[in-house]
Formats: structure tokens, C-alpha cells, sequence
């Protein structure tokens, strides 16, 4: 029999034979993890999002999940590395069909063929994009709060960021439109991100015609971050921006990734729809590998995510985090502190912003919270303007670790009265 490898916090000595460990848990839980996961299962998991998140705290901060991967992406990798080409991909030849018969069949959106472009993640697209399509100098309207690499992108490109702001009103997360209305004749692009993170607004019909008028008006390029829309939780149909109308789709860039929806983040594979025909020309001056590539694995896995073999799972997980949407709604309902709530139910994505200020009147309180509650969210300051005060939950895990998790941030907020305000901006 073959010596055992050294449980975690086991020391292996060479040459000495160990004690037979507790067994330890299987790759994958039972259910895929949708409804029930082991705690000390998710310790031991190799990712950033636990590896990197001190013992004895939960981590519901980067955007990963907590299921496994669907079980046919899997296969797929098993069956690549089983059969032994592992030579070179024709990335974009590979994933256009299979993407564009995506967005017909789920968002009712044909896309034209030719353009599609693979990377090796959306931010790497962002940045490309913001590269050719715009200069220093340049405004970008952001959708404030921001998923903090576009913020910090726009800021290291020398750009300057036009602060698109949602602010919380009785519906909810609401884009101010009014801002945008001011913003725009002093923009040259804008990096739309819809279904949003953090708030997971989804963007209604009108709020998307009136940004496509407003780059219109003001000849604006559209990078438009779809990558959460697979993760709508609310009745509320996902509209393509490229969808709007053919002036819309020749001023947009369209991201999308398997990455979010099938919990791929590590893979590396995002694709461009290159709509805006005079960033694809500048482009296609830049020197052809400059970007890199991506690799063989990384299309396997996005492909097998996107056949019709992954419906059931993706399925499964809409349906779990909606069932969290509404218990983390309800929590937040009953953890209003002097009439004010911490938060809407997001309409999509699995994350959660979070306004502390109220309770804890601290610029980071998710530094206080891991502190306190040994549960690891997310920095609102790295959000950028809108941020101080806020938190990011992400609530993609199963619920017996979503009601720990809850318990122990009502056990800490209980005896905030500890913490000495400190005032806020906002
Ligand atoms: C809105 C948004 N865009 C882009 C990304 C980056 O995704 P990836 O690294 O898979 O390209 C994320 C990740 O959380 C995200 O939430």
C-alpha cells in the first residue's frame, strides 16, 4: 500500500509511516455543495479565496463561489489531460460559434460574425481596450461604486474617472441619470458593467437607451461588462447593450466570460465582441502578440461550460442564490439600525453591498468585521468613490455557511456599541 499524504497541519517526516488520517472529504460534496458545504472542507480548499483567509474566518470576499466547478467542465479538463494534445488552440475559431449561439438562445442577441476576440480575463480586455480606444487624458464614465481593478485601470492608464454614481433610494439601488446626462459631453468612453457588482443592480430597458442616446450624442466608445449576466436572480430579462439597436452595437465592445457563471475564475478565458469598428482598427495596428493568448485548457473549460450540458447545474446554482438573495434580504430588513437597512436584495450576481455606516460609522468596516466576526468581506474604499463606509458580501456558498456567516456579523454589529465612531464621508 502506498504511503498516505500528510493531512493539512500534519508535519510528513521523511521515512516514517503516518497514522491513518480522519478520511478527508471528497473533491466534490454531495449536491455540489448547492445545499450543504463543510466548513472545514472550505478551509482546506486551494483557492485565494480560502487559502488566503486566516483560519476560523469566513471568506466571502473575492468573486468566487464555493460549488465546484459543474461536473462536465471537469470532465472536459480530464479528457484533455487523458488524451495528451495539449499543443496549440485556435482560441477564436474555437469559442465564436459556440458564444454567439449563447447570446441568441439566452439573451436574444445576434451577434456579427468576425469580431469576437478572445483574453485571458476581462480586466486584460479593459485595459486593451482603454489602450486603443481612448487616451490620456480621456474621461471614462464608471458606474460608481466599482469593481475596484476598473477603478484602479482607469486611474494607472491615466485616465480620468468620471464617477457615474448609484445611490440608494425606496427601489433600491437607482443609477443617477442625471449625472450621467452631466457627464457625458466630457467623456470619450463609457465602461458600463451590467448586471452591476458591487450593488447587483440589473439596468432597465430606458437606463440603457438613455446612456445609448447619450454615446450617441457625444461619440462614445461602450465597453459593456456583461460577464454577471448569466446570474440574474429577479424576474428581469438581461438586455445586451450591443441589443439596443444596430447604432448601438458599432459604438460597443461586449465582455463576457464563462468565468463568473461557472466559477472559472482561475482558468483565464474572456471574449470581446469587437463592435466598435474604429478600436478594432486601432487594434489591429498594435503588435499581434502584445496581448498573449489564451490557452488550450482555458477554451476546454469555457466551451464545455457553454454546451448544454452545464443547463441542469447552472440551474441549480441560479436557484441557490436566489434562495440566499432572499434570506440575506431578509437579515438585512431586521438589521436596520435608527430606520436605515445595510442594503437592498441584489437583483443579480451573488454579492452584496453593504453601508455600515449607520452601524459602525467606520471608513473600512470590513477590516473591523474580519476582526470581530471573523468574516472576511470585502474593502468598500477599494470600490472607489461611494465606497467609505461600505462592505462587499459575497454570498455564493451554501446556506447552513450563508446563516454563520449572518449570525456572527448580527453577533458583532450587537456589541458594536464598543467601536468609537469615526465620521464618514458620504
Ligand atoms: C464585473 C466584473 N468584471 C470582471 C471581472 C473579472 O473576471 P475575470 O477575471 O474572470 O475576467 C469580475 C470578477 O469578479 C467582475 O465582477
Amino acid at each position: 500500500m502506498g504511503r498516505l499524504a500528510a493531512p493539512p497541519n500534519m508535519p510528513c517526516v521523511p521515512g516514517q509511516s503516518l497514522p491513518n488520517p480522519a478520511p478527508l472529504p471528497g473533491p466534490v460534496p454531495p449536491g455540489d455543495g448547492f445545499d450543504h458545504l463543510d466548513l472545514g472542507w472550505l478551509a482546506g480548499r486551494p483557492g485565494v479565496k480560502w487559502s488566503s483567509t486566516p483560519a476560523g474566518t469566513i471568506a466571502a470576499w473575492v468573486a468566487d463561489m464555493d460549488f465546484p466547478a459543474p461536473a462536465p467542465v471537469r470532465r472536459s479538463l480530464a479528457k484533455l489531460a487523458d488524451e495528451g494534445d495539449l499543443g496549440y488552440s485556435a482560441a477564436a475559431q474555437l469559442l465564436e460559434e459556440p458564444w454567439a449561439k449563447r447570446m441568441v438562445s439566452r439573451f436574444g442577441w445576434e451577434p456579427k460574425a468576425g469580431l469576437l476576440r478572445p483574453f485571458s480575463d476581462v480586466v486584460q480586455a479593459v485595459q486593451v481596450l482603454l489602450h486603443a480606444g481612448t487616451r490620456p487624458g480621456d474621461g471614462i464614465i464608471v458606474l460608481t461604486p466599482s469593481y475596484p481593478p476598473f477603478v484602479s485601470s482607469v486611474r494607472e492608464m491615466g485616465r480620468r474617472l468620471l464617477s457615474l454614481p448609484f445611490t440608494f433610494g425606496p427601489q433600491g439601488w437607482e443609477l443617477d441619470l442625471e449625472a450621467a446626462r452631466a457627464l457625458a459631453p466630457a467623456a470619450r468612453a463609457i465602461l458600463l458593467v451590467n448586471p452591476h457588482n458591487p450593488t447587483g443592480r440589473v439596468l432597465r430597458r430606458a437606463e440603457l437607451e438613455l446612456l445609448a442616446d447619450l454615446a450617441e450624442r457625444y461619440d462614445l466608445l461602450v465597453v459593456s461588462d456583461e460577464i454577471h449576466a448569466d446570474l440574474v436572480l429577479a424576474d428581469i430579462d438581461h438586455i445586451p447593450f450591443a441589443s439596443l439597436s444596430e447604432e448601438a452595437a458599432r459604438r460597443t465592445v461586449t465582455l463576457y466570460s464563462a468565468s463568473k457563471s461557472f466559477n472559472l475564475g482561475g482558468m483565464r478565458c474572456a471574449v470581446a465582441h469587437m463592435g466598435h469598428g474604429a478600436t478594432r482598427a486601432q487594434m489591429a495596428t498594435l503588435p499581434s502578440h502584445l496581448f498573449g493568448e489564451v490557452g488550450l485548457a482555458a477554451v476546454t473549460a469555457a466551451l464545455a461550460a457553454w454546451s448544454d450540458e452545464t443547463d441542469p447545474w447552472l440551474r441549480r446554482c441560479v436557484a441557490r442564490l436566489r434562495d440566499n438573495a432572499t434570506e440575506l434580504g431578509s437579515w438585512l430588513r431586521s438589521s436596520e439600525v435608527g430606520g436605515r437597512v445595510l442594503g437592498a436584495r441584489p437583483e443579480a450576481t451573488y454579492l452584496a453591498w453593504l453601508d455600515f455606516r449607520p452601524a459602525l460609522g467606520l471608513d473600512d468596516p470590513a477590516g473591523w468585521l474580519s476582526r470581530h466576526a471573523h468574516v472576511r468581506l470585502s474593502a468598500g474604499p477599494e470600490f472607489g468613490p461611494g465606497g467609505a463606509g461600505f462592505a462587499r458580501l459575497n454570498f455564493a456558498t451554501a446556506p447552513n455557511v450563508l446563516a454563520e456567516l449572518l449570525g456572527r456579523l448580527s453577533a458583532a454589529l450587537a456589541g458594536a456599541g464598543a467601536v468609537q465612531p469615526a465620521p464618514v464621508a458620504g
